[in-house]
């Protein structure tokens, strides 16, 4: 065989037979997620608001060869998890990889914040992940019972290095992306006996959502463009995600990063089984000395994992 052929990468195809859920994939992260599925041979139900870009997502797809079908709809909606099952499954006979990606932001001080800016980001988000887990979980439930084994079933969350970070001016969408990880979690313990595999990302890219904060992309090719996060979700969705499950990574240019647990930090035992006022005082002091306050639980290991997020 000549070197150059041998040198030539196989396409990957990993996804041959599959059949995916995208939501948000009319654009940014969604988008570029789908692409990287249907390439790695996925037939695709995509989800977005009624917009133009679903639909251009779409024929895209199709234009390259690959299968994909809209099924738009509000992500949160009850029907519309339903129906993106129902697709899959009248559509191309199956459902094995659920992307829950769709979001939006209303930022705002806590204080300040509006009673719809926090239930809208909530509700997009946290049910939004929730609804189309739950219609998918039970598919793969009833395929797993019936066929007496577990079923080939992933799910790719969405969370926030927001959530790590207590981003103080997204109360709304650091609560609404913990939930999303705490969703994960028992996700994967709820329904690993059925096959299904659940983990989180915490992405970073430059999309319309972070634009303004990132800037325009650097000449040449992006760090932080979303396709740079694909990989790992085509990674998770494939064969070799039958071995993750319950995990968080942060993901972005060329950097995954594996978050571990939470770990217990000290443990204090009050002396009669019962705390007084002042034995707490004194055991919590050896931690909390007489100075200001720590940033405390919050997750800064991964702000450096990035040399360029903004083109400042
Ligand atoms: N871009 C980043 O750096 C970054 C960082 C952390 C997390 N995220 C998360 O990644 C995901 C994708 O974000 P993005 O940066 O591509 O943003 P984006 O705004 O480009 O894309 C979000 C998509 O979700 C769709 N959407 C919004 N509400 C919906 C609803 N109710 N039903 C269906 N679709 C809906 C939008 O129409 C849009 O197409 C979001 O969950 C976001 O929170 C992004």
């Amino acid at each position: 065989m000549p070197s150059e052929m041998a040198a030539t990468p196989r396409a990957d195809r990993s996804l041959d037979g599959r059949v995916a859920i995208v939501t948000g994939a009319g654009q940014g992260l969604g988008a570029a997620e789908a692409r990287a599925l249907a390439a790695a041979g996925a037939r695709l139900v995509l989800n977005d608001l009624p917009t133009d870009g679903l639909d251009r997502i779409v024929e895209e797809i199709r234009a390259a060869g690959g299968e994909a079908v809209a099924r738009p709809g509000d992500v949160a909606d009850w029907a519309t998890g339903e129906a993106l099952v129902t697709t899959a499954v009248d559509t191309f006979g199956g459902l094995h990889v659920l992307v829950n990606n769709a979001g939006v932001l209303r930022d705002r001080m806590v204080f300040s914040m509006s009673e719809q800016e926090w239930d809208t980001v909530i509700r997009v988000h946290l049910r939004g992940h929730f609804v189309t887990t739950r219609f998918a979980t039970a598919y793969w439930r009833g395929l797993s019972k019936s066929e007496g084994r577990p079923a080939y079933a992933r799910i790719v969350n969405t969370s926030s290095e927001a959530y790590l970070l207590g981003s103080a001016g997204q109360p709304n969408y650091a609560a609404a992306k913990g939930g999303i990880v705490a969703l994960t979690l028992a996700t994967a313990r709820g329904c690993f006996n059925h096959g299904v595999r659940a983990n989180a990302i915490c992405p970073r890219a430059r999309t319309a959502m972070t634009g303004d904060l990132m800037g325009p992309a650097p000449g040449g090719d992006d760090p932080m463009a979303p396709e740079r996060v694909a990989p790992l979700v085509v990674h998770l969705a494939g064969p070799a995600g039958d071995r993750i499950t319950g995990e968080v990574f942060v993901v972005h240019g060329g950097v995954v990063a594996l978050l571990g647990p939470p770990t217990v930090r000290a443990t204090f035992h009050a002396t009669t089984g019962q705390w007084t006022a002042a034995e707490l005082d004194a055991a919590l002091s050896t931690v909390f000395i007489d100075s200001p306050p720590t940033s405390g639980y919050l997750c800064e290991a991964t702000l450096p994992l990035a040399t360029s997020t903004f083109n400042e």
